[in-house]
């Protein structure tokens, strides 16, 4: 629910458990007062500090540039007094910065619409009926608005600079069903003259806490998404990406915590961005101790040329206020996502259990070597077959034929039309790995267009895993690629897509482009990825489509509006593993989480891990293989058909259910532990990994969470591979014994051990 009042000035968003406040001054300018737990009243202006003057007690008045150095502006702008860090910045034809936005107007309707050409949060129904023109952005409503048929409602407000005639428009969404609320921005340029514009962010926030930590998601190629916590002092704490994708290195993600917070205690601000390039987030602590968190594109390299009349739309931002740590911050992202963020035929539906010959052969494969896969597998009750990187041209190592989708039929006679035919046969899916955002140097394509890879006047482009990319910011380019991926798709029954994009943009030029339009391309390129990935789903609208980008280098809410999974590392080691989708689990929900279960030792690391427990680790995911079936144990075969059923019996939870981390083994040396509980609480599954066994230790009490305290739950040892369960004898456990008091995990010999248990209420 959205409330203006009238008489304040106050602006309120409600979702079912916390407000967003903010207010106008008596100069209009858009003051920050309020996020946290939910409050019934609006009448907060008082908080907006309207008369202090933190300048020396000789200066009576208050004046603009120190004034606006201190207060908490709701969209902070360059230029005009505010020496912290703002969001947004331009740059006149007079070569001139600075925005001063006053609040103009503002309109409040039910429902949510769509942001032009980005992904973007959607409502279960479609945009309902506006209480003024939503066409107008020049109108004001001071009504409720709450359509019965809308699960949200939404905030413009309008806000201009009267000197350049600039407006900048502010969208806001709070959900009715998720403790979330959404921000974009959309900036208009009403003025005479152009503008460029060198700064547009999509949120800011302001805390008034002291003794915050922030808490970022930082990693590295198969290492993505570890937690860290910082201290924040005097001074910013950034976490930012300028490699033209949301990165393996750093995370668009951002949370002020209460140092205090842990799973289930203390204050979380968190926001995270519906975008899949170039992020800064930035958290900083000012001399009066007051808090800013900024999130949107990175400034660096972003300059886009406005004319007169146009307007830019940054991307979508998610705020979630948690007063109950971490794990009801993570269950609010989680439902957020699922059901307003995720699309398409494969939203709500359990994905085929898949086997990928990616690490099971890596180049070196043919028709023959691949169906020898899928029988085995299918005979074990895998339902799709992958077929990854080194199908086309002449690929047969990662030095050629990126760009050249065509089947390289020397490996594949008879292309994928024969291939399809033979897995369909053997009651499986077929699908392919595609990384059409790339060319090597050793391609017909490249031969034919060396100036379609991203490059500078002049300037050899660089080269990573011998490849450019392909400068998608030219439509002629964007308009070839798709043509190539729908022949491939078009060419048999190809259920499935692993979308890659293995590298990093670098030689950030375009040929075509004028010299002052030269920084709009790192935003075009992402632009065109989303474009081409909408035609794709809506050409096919009944293929899975998985996002990968070397692992898990662009898992972000952007690409998750167009793909309902995606690859999450290219570590496939399931202790590793515990780190990076403990990492990822806490935004993302565990449907969306690519997880296999591959060979040891490792190929990534040389670690052996029991394949019981590479099944438990790979479960809390998509679930697949991706390995040589038949060159395993036939014990390990064995064990195959026991994982599929269980993974198709808990299916229903790992997609529906809601998250509770109980023990991480990044924090404790020790074991893993979390749970996913059904709505209803009525079942649960809990992973436990002992990570390292120790001797003469008692057994670990582990407390549960997320079940009925009142209810009585049975609790049963689930073994994987024999696909078996050990109810314990018929013992009946309260919830509020399990929650309060715990179970014991028995210690057992040796490393890496898992243990699944299902809980049911009886
Ligand atoms: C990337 C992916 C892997 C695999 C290879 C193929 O690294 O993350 O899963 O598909 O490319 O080249």
């Amino acid at each position: 629910m959205i409330q203006y009042d009238e008489a304040h000035h106050i602006f309120k968003l409600d979702t079912p458990n916390t407000s967003y406040i903010f207010g106008l001054t008596d100069e209009s300018y858009p003051g920050q007062i309020y996020y946290g737990k939910k409050i019934e009243d609006t009448d907060l202006g008082y908080l907006l500090r309207e008369d202090e003057r933190p300048q020396p007690p000789s200066v009576l008045r208050r004046e603009k540039a120190g004034y606006f150095d201190f207060y908490p502006m709701e969209y902070p702008s360059a230029g005009i007094g505010d020496a912290r860090e703002s969001c947004i910045g331009i740059h006149t034809m007079d070569g001139q910065e600075g925005l001063e936005l006053r609040y103009r107007s503002h309109q409040i309707y039910a429902g949510k619409k769509p942001l032009e050409g980005l992904p973007a949060t959607w409502d279960a129904e479609p945009a309902g009926t506006s209480e003024t023109d939503p066409d107008s952005s020049d109108k004001t409503t001071d009504k409720e608005v709450q359509a019965a048929d809308c699960s949200c409602s939404t905030l413009e407000v309008t806000l201009e600079d009267e000197v350049t005639g600039i407006w900048v428009i502010l969208s806001y969404t709070a959900f009715e069903d998720t403790d979330a609320i959404t921000r974009s921005v959309r900036v208009e340029n009403k003025g005479e003259r152009s503008i460029y514009l060198t700064k547009v962010l999509s949120a800011c926030l302001h805390v008034e806490q002291e003794n915050l930590e922030v808490l970022t998601l930082p990693g590295s190629w198969s290492r993505e998404r570890q937690i860290q916590r910082q201290k924040l002092g005097y001074g910013s704490i950034v976490t930012e990406s300028i490699r033209g994708i949301s990165s393996h290195q750093d995370h668009p993600f951002m949370a002020l915590v209460t140092e205090n917070c842990t799973q289930t205690t203390g204050d979380v601000y968190a926001v995270n961005f519906v975008y899949s390039g170039n992020f800064i987030a930035k958290a900083m602590r000012d001399q009066f101790d007051q808090t800013r968190m900024v999130m949107g594109i990175h400034p660096d390299r972003f300059c886009w040329k406005l004319e007169s009349g146009e307007s830019f739309q940054a991307p979508e931002a998610v705020l979630v206020y948690s007063d109950e740590g971490l794990g009801k911050m993570t269950r609010a992202f989680h439902s957020l996502y699922r059901n307003h963020l995720i699309r398409g035929y494969w939203k709500d539906r359990r994905r085929p259990v898949l086997i990928n010959n990616w690490e099971a052969t890596y180049f070196d494969f043919d028709t023959e070597k691949l169906l020898a896969i899928a029988r085995e597998a299918a005979e074990r009750g895998i339902e799709m077959l992958v077929v990854d990187d080194g199908w086309f041209g002449y690929r047969s190592n990662d030095d050629s034929s990126l760009g050249d989708w065509q089947v390289n039929e020397k490996k594949l006679p008879g292309g994928f039309t024969y291939l399809a035919q033979e897995v369909n046969k053997l009651g499986m899916k077929l699908g392919i790995w595609l990384e059409p955002e790339m060319v090597s140097e050793d391609s017909n394509l490249y031969r034919a267009h060396p100036d379609w890879a991203l490059q500078m006047n002049g300037r050899e482009p660089g080269q990573a895993r011998a490849q450019y990319v392909l400068d998608l910011s030219r439509p002629e380019v964007a308009e070839y690629v798709y043509g190539m991926i729908r022949d491939v798709l078009s060419s048999a029954n190809i259920e499935y897509v692993k979308w890659d994009m293995n590298r990093l943009l670098s030689d950030v030029g375009n040929l075509t482009l004028p010299s002052d339009r030269q920084g709009e391309i790192m935003h075009r390129y992402m632009l065109a990825v989303y474009s081409l990935q909408d035609r794709l789903t809506k050409d096919f609208p009944q293929l899975l489509l998985e996002n990968c980008c070397s692992g898990g280098g662009r898992f972000d809410p952007g690409m998750l509006y167009y793909s309902p999974q995606i690859w999450c590392s290219d570590d496939t080691d399931a202790i590793e593993r515990l780190s990076i989708q403990e990492g990822t689990q806490l935004l993302y929900p565990l449907s969306c989480i690519g997880a296999h279960v591959s060979i040891c030792p490792n190929h990534g690391t040389g670690r052996v891990t029991p394949f019981e427990t590479r099944g438990v680790v790979a479960l809390s995911g998509t679930f697949g293989y991706e390995l040589d079936i038949t060159r395993l144990s036939d014990e390990e075969k064995d064990q195959i058909p026991g994982q599929v059923a269980h993974y198709k019996q808990y299916s229903h939870l790992i997609r529906n259910g809601e998250y509770y981390r109980i023990a991480s083994w990044r924090e404790n040396h020790l074991c893993d532990c979390f749970m996913i509980v059904s709505k209803n609480r009525a079942e649960a599954l809990c992973t436990y990994v002992q990570v390292l066994s120790q001797i003469n230790c008692k057994s670990l009490r582990i407390r549960l969470q997320g079940l009925d305290p009142d209810a009585f739950y049975s609790v049963t040892e689930v073994t994987l591979a024999a696909g078996s369960e050990n109810e314990a004898a018929g013992k009946r456990y309260q919830g509020a014994a399990l929650m309060y008091a715990g179970i014991l995990m028995p210690r057992v010999m040796g490393d890496f051990k898992a243990r699944l248990l299902y809980i049911k209420r009886i």
